[in-house]
């Protein structure tokens, strides 16, 4: 992936690892739009300090469809064209131990809708945005409306989410967090299989999601 000269979106730009991500790709020679919550003056004051133009602060609201898409289309006309995301944005919420598990019903919700929800209208959008402008024609063998689907070879753009290891070997105070992370995972899996599947000989679009599934879309069988 060239990072140079390419245009990004940080989710979650404000936080540690969004912020540390946002400082690389600008060193890096990219141009970044930090999508967080915090309010603007937060952003304003951060893109001030990374003395540079080519860093914007946009507060966007990844669990909202509306939000997220107009936050993107912003980016697109401020930019030019998208390489892709780096989705950070994601929230743990902490509460006082209790003995009700019914006591947590609430903070899942809250974590399902911000991490689960969120990450797929984020993936969602910036699909959408980037194959919009790269958008052309079906392969004349495929027996496909050419408005709804892609042939193409060529790496179009790259989507990176951030799941955690709570997904996966659940640990104190998990309870809801590792539900939605593990969501975050399958999410991942389900985009990359739909923008990368052979099977139907019908790519939709060439969008890598996920650092992590890099080198297993060589495998035709068994693609992630
Ligand atoms: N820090 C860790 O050790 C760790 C470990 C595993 C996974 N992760 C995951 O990595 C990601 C980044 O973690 P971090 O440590 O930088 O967290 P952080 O709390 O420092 O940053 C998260 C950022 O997301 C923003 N955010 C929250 N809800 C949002 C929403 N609805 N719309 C837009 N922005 C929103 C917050 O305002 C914050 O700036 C998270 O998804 C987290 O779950 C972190």
């Amino acid at each position: 992936m060239k990072i140079e000269g390419s245009k990004f979106i940080v989710t979650g730009g404000l936080g540690g690892i969004g912020g540390a991500v946002a400082k690389d790709f600008l060193r890096r020679g990219a141009k970044v739009a930090l999508f967080d919550v915090l309010p603007a003056e937060k952003g304003t004051s951060l893109v001030a300090e990374y003395h540079s133009t080519d860093v914007i602060y946009i507060n966007v609201d990844i669990s909202d469809s509306t939000s997220t898409k107009s936050g993107v289309e912003a980016v697109v006309e401020k930019f030019g064209n998208l390489k892709g995301v780096m989705h950070c944005a994601g929230i743990a919420v902490k509460r006082p131990w209790s003995n009700a598990v019914a006591d947590s019903i609430s903070d899942f919700r809250k974590m399902m809708n911000v991490n689960a929800t969120g990450t797929f209208i984020v993936n969602a959008h910036v699909t959408d945005a980037i194959n919009k402008a790269l958008n052309h024609p079906a392969h004349p063998s495929h027996n496909r409306p050419s408005s709804k689907f892609w042939t193409t070879d060529e790496e179009r753009g790259v989507i990176v989410n951030f799941s955690s290891a709570a997904a996966h070997g659940l640990y104190a105070r998990t309870l809801c967090y590792g539900p939605s992370k593990l969501a975050v995972a399958g999410i991942t899996r389900s985009i990359a299989y739909e923008s990368h599947t052979e099977k139907t000989s019908v790519t939709r679009s060439r969008i890598r999601i996920s650092k992590a599934l890099k080198n297993s879309n060589t495998n035709k069988q068994n693609p992630h």
